[in-house]
């Protein structure tokens, strides 16, 4: 079991990387909560239909009640929350009791909002079944909820006291989610690391099928690139944004096609548009832009998206947390592996390069 130490804001967790869940009692012990005291446990239908029996076994040990909710992006808003406080009020949850966070990112984000405003705050646990929350979500402190088609607009930073990845669980996820976890991968090549893109390339067949050290590679070398930014910016104040790239026009997409578009697929289509605006604007290499384009076609995302209504999607990307008087800012990519965040784009030049990359009406 590896081990990586992470610290959030004031505060210091560990990620423990395994390959199956048997180290999970030492890490629950090895982390001063009272074992003794309550664990309410929250996971998502899907998950919870095919981890039932897992959960007993990881938590025998313990007096815990489950509370299952909706999967699913449309249900990352205010009623599932409320749903999960009344959970914790009849069960008589309060704050020597220990949260746990069961599945993917949408569970994650739910279950850290409730952590950090459920008694002014409590303990809670994360157990990351997804790659994108193995990669992404479980690090980093952010968490919240969907409001008012606005992706994650209310949330705080909040942290937990151990994340506990066991990439066992990615056998049971479908190949359309591990494909969508990839996304994040790609993005933290193109803004930091080059040498993961080729490692991506050159690993791929291996990769999707689930070779445990190819995996344990990839998620480790994730996971210590956002924290590598997180660290020096835990509140977003600037340099986080780097972690936003693929994410504005992302974010705009998923809202219009009604989270038809999976985060990752979505991301993947904005950071091919993101990557336009930064050859307009940075200069970015036409030949980096043709590789980038061609690795995501060889993993098997769509490269091609219209927008069918513009409005939505420009009120999207308005909303979005990065823009500051009116002004739509991104952060771009001046070469694979450097960022630059705060870059102003105007609307004209974001339709431009809709239509020169996934519309692509004037190639
Ligand atoms: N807080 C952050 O920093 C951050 C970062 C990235 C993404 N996110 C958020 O994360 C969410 C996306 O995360 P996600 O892709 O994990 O979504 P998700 O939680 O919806 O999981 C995807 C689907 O896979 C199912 N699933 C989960 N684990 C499984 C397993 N092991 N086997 C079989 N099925 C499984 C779930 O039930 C769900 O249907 C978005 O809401 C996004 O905004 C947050
Ligand atoms: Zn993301």
């Amino acid at each position: 079991m590896k081990e990586i130490d992470v610290s959030g804001g004031s505060y210091t967790y560990k990620v423990y990387i395994d390959e199956s869940t048997s180290n999970f009692n030492n890490a629950l012990k090895n982390n001063d909560i009272q074992i003794n005291n309550k664990f309410f446990i929250i996971t998502d239908h899907q998950v919870h239909s095919i981890y039932r029996d897992k959960i007993d076994e990881l938590f025998e040990e313990v007096n815990y009640k489950v509370l299952v909710i909706p999967s699913g992006e449309k249900n990352k808003n205010f009623n599932t929350i409320e749903n999960i406080y009344k959970f914790l009020m009849e069960n008589a949850c309060d704050r020597s009791s220990t949260l746990v966070a069961f599945g993917g990112g949408i569970v994650g984000d739910l279950v850290g909002y409730v952590a950090a405003t459920y008694m002014r705050g409590m303990k809670y646990i994360s157990i990351p079944t997804t790659i994108i929350s193995m990669v992404d979500s479980s690090i980093g402190g952010k968490v919240g909820y969907n409001f008012e088609n606005i992706k994650n607009v209310i949330g705080t930073f909040y942290t937990p006291i151990f994340v506990f990845i066991s990439i066992d669980f990615l056998r049971t996820l479908p190949n359309k989610e591990f494909i969508n976890g990839i996304a994040e991968v790609i993005k933290y090549g193109i803004i930091k690391e080059k040498q993961l893109l080729y490692y991506l390339e050159h690993n791929l067949k291996s990769i999707l099928s689930l070779d445990k050290d190819k995996l344990l590679y990839i998620i480790e070398k994730s996971l210590r690139i956002k924290h590598e930014v997180v660290s020096v910016d835990f509140k977003d104040k600037d340099y986080r944004n780097i972690l936003n790239f693929g994410h504005t026009i992302g974010h705009g997409i998923e809202i219009v096609s009604n989270h038809g578009v999976a985060h990752g697929y979505a991301v993947a289509l904005g950071m091919l548009v993101e990557l336009k605006l930064s050859q307009y604007k940075l200069n970015f290499k036409k030949e980096d832009y043709d590789y980038i384009y061609y690795l995501m076609n060889s993993i098997g995302f769509p490269t091609k998206y219209k927008v069918d209504n513009m409005d939505l999607f420009m009120y999207a990307i308005k909303h979005d947390k990065k823009t500051e008087n009116n002004q739509i800012k991104f952060s771009l990519v001046e070469e694979i592996g450097i960022s630059k965040t705060g870059v102003v784009i105007d609307e004209s030049l974001i339709e431009k390069a809709m239509e020169e990359s996934i519309e692509r009406r004037y190639l």
